[in-house]
């Protein structure tokens, strides 16, 4: 658990883990009072595991297919994160929904960044749901995980402007630049202690 003063943080990602890359370079940087203890991915080929080992960090792949029950594979999940000493999970692109067993191994200490403004737009292609909808702003989430689908209490959002020539391409990536500032700062938020799980939908308690 923490050590010297800093959050242990496990990350789960299944895929490129840009933002990934954004909590690593600002915990190089001393601008996160945290360190990533351990990435893991339900995908074997992973850009995100690659990008761990690049910085020393332990990378576990669990792949689904290898587990029986959903259970079994989240609590391996839970098992690998609390081995490395994890005090929060960040899902960062984890393409899965994690159980309420695995939340309560961690006592809500599970945050995820998605990329919309919450509540507006939940679950899988969230830009393309913006586009299709017509917003003239969307941006991104980070939030505490509770059972449901992008459905717990906000920790920070960062709002972006929808263009009338935008793709799903373009606004993503437009989002994506403020996930990479995003989700650094909700997680120093956190290891500041200024945020913590369990307090309601009014997840901030104090900046
Ligand atoms: C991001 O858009 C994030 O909001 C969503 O999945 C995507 C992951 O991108 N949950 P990356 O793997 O961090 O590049």
């Amino acid at each position: 658990m923490r050590s010297g003063g800093k959050l242990n943080l496990a990350a789960l990602a299944s895929g490129n883990g840009s933002n990934l890359q954004a909590l690593i370079n600002e915990c190089e940087a001393g601008r996160i009072d945290a360190r990533i203890a351990i990435v893991i991915s339900d995908n074997p080929d992973a850009k995100a595991l690659q990008r761990a080992r690049k910085h020393s960090i332990q990378a576990v792949a669990l792949e689904r297919e290898k587990f029986g029950l959903r259970e079994e594979f989240d609590s391996a999940l839970a098992d690998a994160a609390e081995e490395a000493g994890a005090d929060l999970v960040c899902l960062a692109g984890f393409m899965r929904l994690v159980s309420p067993a695995f939340l309560d191994r961690f006592n809500g200490w599970v945050v995820n960044i998605h990329p919309a403004l919450l509540p507006s737009f939940p679950g899988l292609k969230a830009q393309k749901q913006a586009l299709d909808y017509g917003v003239k702003i969307s941006g991104c989430t980070v939030h505490f995980v509770d059972e449901g689908v992008d459905t717990g209490p906000i920790i920070l959002q960062s709002a972006v402007e929808v263009l009338p020539d935008d793709t799903v391409e373009t606004l993503s990536a437009r989002i994506l630049k403020q996930e990479h500032l995003l989700y650094p700062k909700a997680i120093q938020l956190i290891a500041k202690g200024a945020v913590k799980p369990g307090s309601g939908r009014k997840a901030i308690s104090h900046y």
